[in-house]
């Protein structure tokens, strides 16, 4: 055979495609790490085939066992890929040798590259999710060491109100939670084997049959969607991008918190860099490098948003970028989550910092508020009254408990107890201790 001909498609063509071409177009230098999933999906097409009669059960045993064999090969190192081959699934076909010849029988590239594509996303949103676990762990863990630590809660980075420290790292393991979902949403259950090209074949498959045994619990109904669908791409995509934007939140937290002017927090030295200047520095890179990296989970979600609008139905070659956006956003979120949950459990905390920053008195300012509310007192001449009791305290110099005591009397100074306050705050999601206690607890448990 010509170089030509055995190409999968070399039939018709006269020439090879030239070299410039064959670089420009050639996916297998990334798309190689569908290997697993196209000979998952290869074996369950060959059973198929044997089952409705188009293969041998024979030749689809050899077909399997000719596959496995690949994937030893490819795991040990040993595989040659070949770019001339264009991509993983003729690479793996070639490998296969005669045996391969009758494999892709009612198959095309492009139902089978959707089938791969789904099974990764399917199998690497499980990874991530259990990555996301661990971070949830570890922040539950922090939360744990520190239950007795306060620290002020902030709006526009300027202190509100007092919190406890685990309230705070609590509400990082809701938005992990929530991702974690996100990611078991998307996961693609329709199984488009059997779509073909666009349009089917006219022999006949048992596409359920097939699908099941790649744990797919539907088949596609329409088979020009099937091959024109990324939506599964996106929605891993988005999920990533979303939470890397609360790693992104938690990495500017920490950064925050760790500077000389915060001091609530240290991290471990091995979690830390030094600069080639300055011998005194010690920088957060670690979480300045899970903010950044941020940026590639939103860049990678618009660029294949980009390269999907517009495209006509159904498959178009422009749909062979949507694997290094996909990869890309997989590797990074997953760098990022592993390496918050390993830095997080090297975070001491300094409690007489975050003591002393909460016990800034205005923080309860509000609780004061509520205190006159409860004698009686209009809340919007409440807030007012207060309002005018902060001002005085800071052109006096006066604490604001000293000033509320004598206005208001003795009771009334002691709103200004940091952990008296946090137990009055009674409603569900608030940080009362007792609260914050039972939300580390469920969540210990849930997460096992
Ligand atoms: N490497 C291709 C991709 O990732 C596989 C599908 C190619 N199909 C085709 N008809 N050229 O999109």
């Amino acid at each position: 055979m010509s170089a030509v001909s055995q190409r999968t498609w070399g039939g018709r063509f006269a020439e090879s495609p030239a070299e410039i071409v064959r670089q420009f177009t050639e996916s297998v230098s990334f798309d190689w790490r569908l290997y697993r999933q196209d000979i998952a999906g290869s074996i369950a097409h060959a059973k198929g085939l044997a089952k409705v009669g188009i293969i041998t059960k024979a030749e689809a045993r050899k077909i399997e066992r000719g596959l496995r064999a690949i994937q030893k090969r490819i795991e040990a190192g040993q595989f040659q890929w070949d770019a001339a081959l264009e991509d993983v699934h003729m690479n793996i076909e070639a490998a296969l040798g005669s045996v391969g010849q009758k494999l892709h029988t009612a198959r095309s590239r492009n139902d089978q590259v959707t089938t791969d594509l789904r099974l990764w996303c399917r199998e690497t949103g499980r990874e991530t999710v259990v990555a996301i676990r661990e971070l949830m762990r570890a922040l539950v863990e922090l939360g744990e060491k520190n239950v007795a630590v306060v620290i002020p809660g902030y709006t526009h980075l300027q202190r509100a109100q007092p919190v406890l420290l685990a309230h705070h790292l609590l509400a990082y393991v809701e938005m992990l939670a929530r991702d974690a979902q996100r990611f078991g949403a998307g996961l693609a259950v329709q199984c488009p084997l059997g779509s073909g090209a666009i349009a089917g074949g006219t022999l006949r498959l048992d596409r359920l049959f097939v699908a099941r045994q790649l744990g797919f619990c539907e088949i596609t109904r329409n088979s020009m969607d099937a091959v024109g669908d990324r939506d599964y791409v996106l929605d891993y995509l988005y999920a990533a991008a979303v939470t890397g934007l609360h790693l992104s939140r938690l990495a500017e937290d920490l950064i925050l918190w760790s500077t000389a002017e915060f001091g609530f927090i240290r991290i471990g030295d091995a979690y830390t860099t030094g600069s080639s200047l300055m011998p005194q520095k010690k920088n957060p890179d670690v979480c300045e490098l899970v903010r950044g990296k941020t940026g590639r989970l939103y860049g990678n979600l618009v660029a294949v948003f980009t390269m999907l609008k517009g495209l006509p139905l159904t498959y178009n070659r422009d749909m062979q970028e949507d694997k290094e956006p996909l990869f890309d956003s997989a590797d990074t979120l997953l760098a990022s989550l592993r390496v918050m949950a390993d830095m997080l459990r090297h975070v001491q905390v300094n409690k007489s910092r975050c003591e002393a920053a909460a016990s800034d008195p205005m923080l309860l300012a509000t609780d004061l508020v509520d205190f006159l509310v409860k004698k009686g007192m209009p809340f919007r001449q409440a807030h007012h009254a207060v309002g005018a009791l902060v001002a005085e305290s800071e052109k006096t110099g006066t604490p604001l408990p000293q000033l509320a005591g004598r206005k208001y009397g003795a009771a009334a100074a002691r709103v200004f107890d940091v952990w008296r306050a946090l137990a009055a705050r009674l409603a569900v999601g608030a940080p009362s201790p007792k609260y914050v206690a039972a939300q580390l607890a469920r969540w210990r448990k849930l997460l096992g």
